[in-house]
């Protein structure tokens, strides 16, 4: 069995990386760097239990790269996996997606393989149909169902854990436009995960291309909501959002998860595919309130640090405020829409003069903000002499950290942890000044 997958950003590369265990893969990519990169079995993302895969599998002959469409001939599945980033007014553009797919087309014009072409991309619903599919028939001058297959089958994994959610999903959705491409997936599936196969949804494409939207917005909404109840708890002494989470959680219907407030969430998903979500109702005239407030309040969310920073320092200019924790979130390198750049930002306007660490992400954040701040290596080289520091990101290297740490290196030891990793009675009780994302003040 092969499998060719086109475009090796994260969802594509852990994807081609684990079918690596099973089918023999290619990956296809425009990035000739990338591609040579991989090639010699290096991972270009930080993402735990890839580099095990990609030295393995290149190392077997299994997996290669390239930046030759024509390696897709040979293959029996082909997945689409290219970005689909935002465009300015915040809808989805589709460019890459139609150029894979043109480009895939034109691949199945010279061969007498009947592959089965799976978008893999996030895509609104309706792309399967009226996108990829007219593209991949005018380019091929075949058409679906009889020269090729074609199945939506959206990703569902998170950076940090990708490679166990690609190998543990908790479900596979299938939209095949076609009856053989829903057969043949499956059985790619079963043979790839065995006895321990997750359970598999078949159904239209358009449900299946709704049900990856309605996941990331609905788990967003979860996020911006429990954000919400934690400016409420900041306005009542005695409040503990987290308190509310776990009283919440217990009930079934809501479950624990995704209820930890935070500075907001980041990441190449939930802005993008709930600002693509958003315009894409309102194209269809349907109000998209709920959706916009999700956004709103994710977008507001770093000014409750600058105030809590304002009203405990007086005035920012000037003052050495240190950020523990760049990347979007803990385990990954990447700074994709991180609350961590837009905080960054929005101090440096108000002229503070920044201190930076995060363990994988430093690369990330000086691309974004360059020269304008200081880059350090450790948490305590980076609160060192600081008038304030910011807990951004959950990294168990900035968790072991101690009260006397910062009493002993900041100027003045004033912690905002936006991500709840400090014993607050402890700190306070060791002489930080500490102030903690959804906990009510006296
Ligand atoms: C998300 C989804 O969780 C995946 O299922 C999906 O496949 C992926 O998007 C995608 O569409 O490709 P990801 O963005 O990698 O995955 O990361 P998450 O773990 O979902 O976290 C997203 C953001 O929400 C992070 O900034 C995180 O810190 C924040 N978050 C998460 C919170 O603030 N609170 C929580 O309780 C959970």
């Amino acid at each position: 069995m092969k499998v060719a997958v086109v475009g090796l950003g994260y969802a594509g590369l852990c994807t081609a990386a684990c079918l690596g265990k099973k089918f023999e893969v290619v990956g296809v990519e425009v990035d000739g760097e990338r591609v040579s990169k991989l090639n010699r079995g290096q991972a270009p993302i930080h993402e735990k239990g890839l580099p095990g895969l990609l030295k393995s599998g290149v190392a077997r002959r299994v997996l290669s790269f390239t930046e030759d469409f024509g390696s897709v001939r040979g293959a029996d599945f082909v997945f689409i996996a290219v970005g689909t980033p935002s465009k300015p007014d915040g809808s989805i553009d589709l460019s890459q997606v139609t150029s894979a797919s043109a480009a895939i087309g034109r691949q199945l014009a010279k061969t007498k393989k009947r592959p089965v072409v799976v978008v893999k991309s996030t895509v609104t619903p309706g792309t399967a149909t009226s996108v990829v599919k007219p593209s991949l028939e005018k380019e091929s001058g075949k058409s679906c169902g009889e020269g090729f297959g074609l199945c939506s089958n959206p990703e569902f994994l998170r950076e940090g854990a990708a490679i166990e959610d690609t190998l543990r999903p908790d479900r596979v959705i299938l939209g095949p436009l076609d009856e053989r491409s829903g057969r043949a997936m499956k059985s790619l599936y079963l043979r790839f995960y065995g006895r321990r196969s997750p359970p598999m949804v078949v159904t239209t494409p358009e449900n299946a291309e709704l049900i990856k939207y309605a996941s990331n917005t609905f788990l967003a909404t979860k996020i911006s909501f429990i954000n919400f109840i934690a400016r409420i708890c900041e306005t009542l002494p005695g409040a503990d959002v987290q308190e509310i989470a776990f009283g919440m959680g217990l009930d079934p219907r809501i479950g624990e998860r995704f209820l930890q407030a935070g500075p907001g969430f980041g990441g190449a998903c939930f802005p993008k595919d709930s600002r693509a979500l958003s315009a894409f109702v309102w194209q269809r005239g349907i109000d998209n309130t709920l959706l916009r407030a999700v956004l709103e309040i994710n977008d507001t969310q770093p000014d409750w640090i600058v105030s809590a920073v304002e009203r405990a320092l007086g005035r920012i200019e000037e003052k050495n405020i240190a950020i523990l924790g760049v990347a979007f979130k803990e385990e990954s390198d990447d700074v994709r829409e991180s609350r961590a750049i837009v905080l960054a930002r929005k101090l440096l306007n108000k002229r503070a003069i920044l201190r930076i660490t995060d363990p994988q992400a430093l690369e990330g954040a000086r691309k974004e903000l360059g020269g304008d701040a200081k880059y350090f290596a450790t948490a305590k080289d980076c609160i060192e002499g600081a008038d304030a520091a910011i807990v951004m990101t959950a990294w168990k290297d900035f968790g072991i950290l101690k009260a006397r740490d910062f009493v002993a290196l900041m100027r003045t030891p004033f912690v905002i942890d936006a991500r709840r990793i400090y014993p607050v009675e402890e700190f306070r009780l060791g002489g930080v000044n500490l102030r903690a994302i959804g906990l009510g003040e006296a």
